[in-house]
Formats: C-alpha cells, structure tokens, sequence
C-alpha cells in the first residue's frame, strides 16, 4: 500500500471505538492520515486516541449517528478542526439475533436508525466537503446486505438499504469525482456479536462464533484502506463472503436452504 496516498487526508471514522473502526483510525493514524475518531463511548475515545496519532492529528468526538444533530456537529467539529474532509467511513454499527415472529419491532427501528439513517446523516453533512476536495464516502455493510441472514431481519435490511443507498449516491455523483465504497467484511472477530439485541432489544452479551477463527479487525481494516487507495466502488471480504454472494446472484433458492441450514449449526441456533 502506498503510505503517499493517505498522508494528510482528513478521515472521519464512525464507530472508532472498537473493532473495525478503531482497527482503521490506527492504520489511517500510521499512514498519516488526520483522523477523526465518532461513537458514542467518548471517555473510551479519549483514551484510544493516542493509540491512533499524535494530539494534532487526531480528533475524539462523541456521536450518536442516529441522531440528525451529532451528525452535523461532527462534520462541523471535523472541519473547525482540520479544515476539510477527505474521507468518511461510515462504519458505526448494530447487529441482532431473533427470529422476526419474537422480536420487538424496536429492534429494528434502532438497528434502522444506527446502521441506515447513521449513514446517511453523516453523509448528508459530509457530502459538500467531499465533493470539494473529490472525495470518498464509504459504507460498511456486510455479506448480510447481499444476502440475507436468518434471525437478522433488522440487520439485513439495514444492509440492504445502505447498498442502495450508496449505490444511488455514486451515480447521482458520477461525473463529480466522488468516490462510493460500499465495504463488505466477513465474519470479523470484534463486538458486534456481543452488542447484538435479542428479541426485547438487550443485548446478547455472547457470540456464537469463535471469534479466534475469524478475520482479525486489523486485517478488515487493511483491506478497507486498499478498497480506497484503488478508488474501487465495492469490496467484499472472505472467501465464504464471495462464494455466498456469488451463489445469490447465481441460485438465489439454493442459497435460502444453504443459508438456513448453515445458522442451523450455529450455537443456540434460533431454528432450535
Ligand atoms: N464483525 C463482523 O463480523 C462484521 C461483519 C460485517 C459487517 N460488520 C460491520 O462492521 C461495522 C463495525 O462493526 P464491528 O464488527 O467493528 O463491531 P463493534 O466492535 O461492536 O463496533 C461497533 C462500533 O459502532 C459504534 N456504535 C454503535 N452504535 C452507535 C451509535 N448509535 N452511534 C455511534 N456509534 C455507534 C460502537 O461504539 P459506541 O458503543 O461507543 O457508540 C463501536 O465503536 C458495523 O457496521 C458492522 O455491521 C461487522
């Protein structure tokens, strides 16, 4: 990778607190880029951000994405602060675990809130800065915003939607130099699984999954900083990640059975 090619951009990061976004503030943080580090966990921030670049080269501020007015503060603090923005990684990030016919639908209104509308208020605010300087926005969705996961309604959705979003961004902006990523990790070892909400919206406190087998958040982050060094429009990650939305695409029917019968395995399978 090309260090020349990050230093001195200003990078906004949501959800900078943990997993794959903090994994991607330190990457940006060592190839010299001016960070800005959003969540909600301020405190936390405060304390990771000598972890990512010297004091005037990063930025902590605290976020709620899925409130229209944070969003705008950090676009503005971003700005007051480094005086432009060159990239904005939408990341910050909710997930679930429940069957639909046991959720309370509140699950989705906040997975909605956080996931979709978090994305687009950040970019609302953020686009006329990008658009100055040319730009980058990116979505981080997931394998589940191509094909659908069982037990994730409020997830995939959310996923889907940020798809369409983006992709509908990049045409309306295609002669402006924009660039739109939509980011597309695998199973990737950090929080998420433990944030999820159950069915009545507490969180799941566990994983399914033996985080040591999958991609470390570190390796995530540096195929993001590839995805936009190439300018590439779409990135996804895995090999099962690829095989299952290829086999989508392909055998949309085949992989429903496929899907159902691999959450099946998992522990404490919602099927059971
Ligand atoms: N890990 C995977 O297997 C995987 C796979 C595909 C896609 N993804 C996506 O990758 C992104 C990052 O997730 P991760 O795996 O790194 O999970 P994580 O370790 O749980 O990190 C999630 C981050 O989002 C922040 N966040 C949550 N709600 C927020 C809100 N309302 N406003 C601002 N920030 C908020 C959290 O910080 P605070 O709690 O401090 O706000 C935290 O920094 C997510 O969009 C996720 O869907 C993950």
């Amino acid at each position: 990778m090309k260090e020349a090619y990050f230093k001195d951009k200003v990078i906004i990061v949501t959800g900078a607190s943990s997993g794959i976004g903090l994994a991607a503030c330190r990457l940006f943080g060592r190839l010299g880029a001016k960070v800005v580090m959003a969540a909600r966990s301020f405190d936390k921030l405060c304390s990771l951000a000598p972890s990512v670049a010297p004091e005037d080269r990063v930025l902590a501020v605290r976020c709620d994405v899925s409130d229209e007015k944070d969003c705008k503060d950090l676009v503005k603090s971003a700005v007051d602060r480094f005086g432009r923005i060159d990239i904005l990684v939408n990341n910050a990030g909710l997930s679930m675990r429940a069957m639909f016919k046991d959720l309370d639908l509140s699950v989705i209104h906040k997975l909605m809130d956080v996931n979709f509308w978090g994305t687009v208020n950040c970019t609302k605010y953020a686009l006329p800065y990008l658009l100055e300087s040319k730009g980058q926005v990116v979505g981080v969705i997931s394998i589940a915003g191509y094909s659908a996961l069982p037990a994730r309604t409020g997830y995939s959705s959310s996923k889907y939607a940020i798809r369409g979003f983006l992709d509908t961004l990049r045409i309306e902006h295609i002669k402006d130099g924009l660039g739109v990523l939509a980011f597309a990790p695998g199973y990737t070892s950090s929080n998420v699984r433990n944030a999820a909400l159950t069915a009545d919206g507490s969180p799941q406190g566990e994983t399914p999954l033996d985080e040591d087998k999958l991609m470390s958040a570190e390796d995530c982050a540096l195929h993001l900083a590839r995805g936009l060094e190439k300018r590439k429009s779409e990135v996804i990650l895995t090999g099962l990640g690829r095989a299952t939305v290829w086999a989508h695409r392909l055998f949309p029917r085949l992989t429903d059975k496929l899907t159902y019968k691999y959450i099946a395995r998992e522990t404490d399978s919602p099927f059971k």
